[in-house]
């Protein structure tokens, strides 16, 4: 009995309320033995006084004996009265109870069963909301929770899908050579050993590249943000590159606002955007083409952007291009050195986490791309427009 007390919030609540109603039944009754039979006589002693003026009547209301026996009449009715009190209150708090079961309980119950089966795994699971009390604000809480769970864990089936597809692709090239050097279908020559180092190779940037989206998405690095020269940024990313502009007979081109203000940003990160951008720009670059680097200062943020001449992006597939492993076309992209679809996602992570943004724009295919992305100048509050 006592367990079914302790486990239902409805038996307690019913419980709590026939305490208060015991404890006040009990009050009521001492205090009618100890102060009625006081007040009782003081009110009949007024009322004999009462009749004494008004008609010089002897006794008032009669002897003693009439008197007592009129005390006990009223006595045994005030009982009467507070039994029917008592009981009609008992069946209120029963209702009351059983209406606080319902509104309260159920909803606490309906949040219970539904987090069970949460942690079943069934993450499409919801509470229905209802009204706009604190129990409708915590089941809309519970909803969002749950909504949050079940996006992250789509999230983790399709990052477990997509990086089992990436390392199967250069794995099964890996294997394939290798059965057809044992089987002696392919020749043991330099070539068939550098392609074989080249997959591995690819294998090995994958996994670097994973290693770091995990870091960079979990934030489990530190940000160095001090003022940043943006001149020195774009030529620590240019001098790194060079030589593979060079290679590519891309042009390698920078036009920076003249007054440009110092950016508030960990170097080693920004870097590491605007590398990937110009990275990027250069591979998708044809040879003769350009690759421009532009800065100017808009309202209370820097952009820095990176403008190439090459294949484009087709409209269909901008607003993807920062999703983890995409890539407008897988097949060029592999024979264009093997890009994996991470490089921008990470990039995007490290601009928001210096609260920036990033976006790309193009024309089209063959019209070249706009990749740009902001950061917050030293000083936000002398902010004035410039247009480069
Ligand atoms: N400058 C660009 N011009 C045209 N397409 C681009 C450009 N930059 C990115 N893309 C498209 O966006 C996709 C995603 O780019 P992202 O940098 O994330 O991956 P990637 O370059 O393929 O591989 P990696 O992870 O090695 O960088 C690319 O595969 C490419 O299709
Ligand atoms: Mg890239």
């Amino acid at each position: 009995m006592t367990d079914y007390f302790r486990r239902h919030l409805g038996a307690k609540l019913l419980l709590s309320y026939l305490t208060i109603i015991v404890v006040g039944v009990v009050v009521l009754i001492i205090a009618s033995q100890f102060v009625l039979p006081t007040t009782f006589n003081r009110h009949m002693a007024g009322m004999g006084m009462m009749n004494g003026m008004m008609g010089g009547q002897g006794q008032g209301l009669g002897g003693p004996d009439a008197m007592s026996q009129l005390y006990i009449d009223f006595r045994a009715s005030f009982n009467e009265a507070l039994m029917y009190a008592a009981l009609a209150a008992m069946v209120a708090a029963v209702a009351l109870s059983l209406y606080l079961s319902r509104s309260v309980i159920a909803p606490v119950h309906a949040m219970s069963l539904a987090s069970q089966r949460i942690a079943d795994g069934r993450y499409d699971e919801r509470v229905q909301v209802r009204g706009e009390d604190e129990l409708a604000q915590l089941a809309m809480r519970f909803n969002q929770m749950a909504g949050k769970l079940d996006q992250v864990e789509s999230m983790r089936r399709r990052l477990i899908g997509d990086v089992s597809h990436e390392l199967r692709t250069p794995l099964t090239a890996i294997k394939g050579s290798m059965e057809g050097l044992m089987d002696g279908v392919l020749p043991a020559t330099q070539e068939t050993f550098q392609q074989i180092h080249t997959e591995a190779d690819r294998l090995n940037r994958l996994v670097d590249d994973l290693q770091e989206l995990s870091r960079v998405e979990a934030r489990a690095y530190e940000l160095e943000i001090r003022p940043l020269d943006v001149f020195s940024l774009v030529r620590t990313v240019t001098k790194r590159l060079a030589s593979q502009a060079e290679l590519k007979h891309v042009l390698l081109d920078i036009e920076l606002a003249p007054d440009l203000p110092r950016v508030l940003a960990d170097e080693d990160r920004a870097v590491q955007v605007l590398t990937n951008l110009v990275g990027n720009a250069l591979q998708y670059t044809p040879e003769n083409g350009k690759v421009t680097i532009f800065a100017k200062r808009i309202d209370h943020e820097v952009q820095i952007s990176v403008r190439d001449t090459g294949t484009g992006i087709p409209p269909e597939h901008l607003p993807h291009i920062f999703d983890r492993f995409y890539r407008v076309d897988k097949s060029r992209s592999r024979r264009a050195g093997g890009g994996s679809g991470i490089g921008l996602t990470i990039a995007r992570a490290l601009v928001e986490a210096h609260g920036g943004r990033i976006w790309a724009e193009s024309a089209g295919e063959g019209l070249g791309s706009t990749f740009r992305f902001t950061l917050p100048p030293e000083n936000r509050n002398s902010s004035k427009v410039h247009f480069s």
